[in-house]
């Protein structure tokens, strides 16, 4: 399908905060009340981001700090608990990818009838949002540099008692504006940096090869995966360089628009039961199979010279070599036992991984068989 759809005004460094706060300014005849999410330490007062905050002057605000990691549809009834009778109209998003999940979480929900997690839950499964005539509209500033949640239309949501997930997806859950200041990204961890780049590096590779990949998708992709490439060693020699943080920013953006429309594959598919089972971070699961699906993908790949330039290696095993560089330089371990993970416990993940609409988006089909081996070789 050669057919690209983003909505999403994109507002790239500081220079663009002002368009911005215009854009909310002249969208504020058409609400009085938002709500502000942010991840804390106070990042909404953050200087940066004063004009936005001044086109909201005359608005009722509430500010609520998010703390949860992943969401599941117990944070996010307990969020709605906090939101109380503040009848929210629009949303401001600040922080990492599972504040912005939350937002939209909250966007989908407006004005439903919620009485426990379970009703969470009921809604979410039944998509009972796609029959609302209209969703509240939200803002997405990112604060880290890997999920592409800003440009997205989906938003993850837990299900621990369960063990499983749920995307809850509808076009109108495309942001309105997505502001992106890699200023805000430099005090991220090292750990959290690298584990979001990851993630950005995965979202891109697995949109290349997407059985929805589409050549605006594949030239988002590719641009995406350089600058995260480029970006990465640069970060581990000086964390506070902002250059590095810009293009890991952009990368992350630019892989968000990749696999805006097309989603993700084998890897993040995989990557789930080793989340939710194992605790492994997300970006860091979802990378951890990328070279080995690579490698099965291999044969279906459109232009896979150009992928692998991307990543700066002549084959596979170069692209392999790029990432066990990359976890090297940041201490972190490309074998599964590192991160908890033993030989028996390989049949549930394997059982856990098969995902609707992640793993049967893949371009070749993994078996669980191979999927087994596949672990196994990992472990
Ligand atoms: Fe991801």
């Amino acid at each position: 399908m050669n057919s690209f759809y983003n909505p999403v005004a994109i507002y790239f460094g500081q220079e663009s905060v002002q368009a911005c706060a215009e854009q909310v300014r002249k969208q504020g005849s058409l609400f009085s009340r938002v709500l502000i999410l942010t991840r804390g330490g106070g990042v909404d007062r953050n200087e940066l981001l004063a004009p936005l905050i001044d086109a909201l002057e005359g608005k009722h605000t509430r500010v609520l700090e998010v703390t949860l990691n992943n969401p599941d549809i117990v944070d996010i009834y307990k969020l709605l608990q906090s939101v109380g009778d503040f009848d929210y109209q629009m949303i401001i998003a600040i922080g990492g990818g599972s504040v912005m999940d939350a937002a939209k979480a909250l966007s989908a929900l407006q004005h439903a009838q919620i009485h426990s997690p379970a009703d969470v839950r009921e809604y979410i499964t039944n998509e009972m949002y796609a029959n609302k005539p209209s969703l509240a509209p939200w803002i997405g500033i990112p604060t880290t540099s890997g999920t592409g949640s800003e440009v997205t239309c989906w938003a993850t949501v837990w299900d621990e008692e369960r063990g499983c997930k749920y995307s809850v997806s509808d076009k109108r859950l495309f942001a309105d504006a997505a502001l992106i200041l890699p200023e805000l990204t430099v005090t991220m961890p090292l750990r959290l940096s690298v584990a979001t780049a990851l993630d950005a590096m995965c979202h891109a590779t697995e949109a290349y090869w997407s059985v929805h990949s589409n050549p605006i998708s594949r030239a988002y992709a590719l641009q995406a995966i350089e600058r995260i490439r480029e970006a990465l060693p640069q970060l581990k020699e000086n964390p506070n360089d902002l250059d590095s943080r810009e293009k890991l920013s952009l990368g992350s953006v630019l892989a968000g628009l990749a696999f805006s429309n097309t989603k993700t594959t084998a890897c993040h598919s995989i990557s789930y039961p080793l989340t939710l089972l194992h605790g492994i971070d997300h970006g860091i699961a979802a990378s951890l199979s990328l070279a080995v699906v690579l490698k099965h993908n291999y044969a279906t790949l459109i232009e896979p010279d150009k992928l692998l330039r991307a990543f700066g290696a002549e084959d596979a095993d170069g692209v392999q070599r790029f990432l066990k560089s990359v976890y090297a330089a940041y201490g972190l371990s490309d074998s599964l036992k590192a991160y908890g993970v033993a030989e028996q416990d390989i049949e549930t993940i394997v059982a856990h991984a098969y995902t609707k609409g992640r793993m049967d988006n893949n371009p070749a089909a993994i078996t669980p068989e191979e999927l087994n081996l596949m672990l196994a070789s990992l472990l």
